[in-house]
């Protein structure tokens, strides 16, 4: 269950007209009632499918980022580049939030960094759509406890999550210090309205890490393999759909990583 501060925290960074419910599990449903459901394509309604919140982590995960090749990063050094390029331990980073954070296994990671970097006021927020995700987030997270030389941090005090949608987020315009979004861009619908939402609620000065699909090889190969998943609900990205946002918003320290078929992308808003 996540902290009762934590909880507050989270609220005080939402927009002034959110609803939000505390539900049972300690998740915050941040969702609007009048939205209604969203129609969901096969690869958005899999990640609502409770018995994969069970296995993502251990099982799922390590299996995608074979999409980088065998030779690309594991999850280890995938969780190392966030920590990296969000800049958590260099900037003074006090609240990060973590978009579209499934189980919560970058959301973790991001606070435990925090808490071994010293940072006693942390707060990491992870936000998904998928109620089976964050019910297993919040009860992984609630077993976690950092042990270092100076005592011990219940994960919990410093992590929250929030049920809702990533094309309308529910925070205030350059509300957090670093945005996380790994592995979900190319499954949600309307990716660039989110990565639009990833830059709003950024502040000045903050960063942004970004992991997804980029086309890869020949155009005749890249384009057959964007339409065959383009049913299923995957997009897969131009190497420079997100980059030219950046520049365009002004963001500066504007880096792009390629490993197999997979971007990292990183910059810092201005
Ligand atoms: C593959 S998981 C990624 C989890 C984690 N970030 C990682 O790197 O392993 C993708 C997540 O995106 C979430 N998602 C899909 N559409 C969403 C939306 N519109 N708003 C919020 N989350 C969404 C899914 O529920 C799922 O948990």
């Amino acid at each position: 269950m996540a902290d009762a501060r934590a909880v507050d925290r989270t609220r005080s960074l939402l927009r002034p007209d959110t609803p939000s419910t505390l539900r049972a599990d300690g998740v915050l449903d941040v969702r609007r009632p009048e939205n209604g459901p969203t129609e969901l394509r096969a690869a958005q309604r899999l990640m609502r499918f409770g018995p994969l919140a069970t296995i993502y982590e251990r099982a799922w995960r390590p299996l995608f980022r074979l999409w980088m090749g065998v030779s690309g990063p594991t999850v280890d050094v995938e969780r190392t580049f966030a920590v990296r390029d969000l800049g958590l331990v260099d900037d003074g980073t006090r609240v990060v939030l973590d978009v579209a954070c499934g189980p919560g296994n970058f959301t973790r990671f991001l606070a435990e960094s925090l808490a071994d970097a010293g940072r006693r006021d942390a707060l990491v927020v992870g936000l998904d759509a998928s109620e089976p995700m964050l019910a297993r987030a919040a009860r992984d997270t609630a077993r976690t406890v950092r042990t270092d030389s100076t005592g011990s941090t219940d994960l919990a005090d410093h992590v929250a999550y929030v049920l809702g949608d990533a094309r309308e987020l529910p925070f205030e315009d350059g509300s957090v210090d670093a945005v996380c979004c790994y592995a979900a861009l190319y499954l949600v619908p309307e990716p660039m309205r989110v990565f639009a939402e990833l830059v709003r609620v950024l502040r000045p000065g903050g960063r942004l890490a970004v992991m997804t699909t980029v086309r890869r090889g020949p155009a005749v190969v890249a384009d057959a393999m964007a339409t065959a998943v383009r049913p299923s609900g995957l997009t897969v990205f131009g190497a420079d759909d997100f980059t030219d946002v950046l520049h365009r918003a002004g963001f500066e320290a504007v880096e792009q990583r390629i490993h197999g078929a997979a971007q990292f992308v990183t910059g810092r808003k201005r």
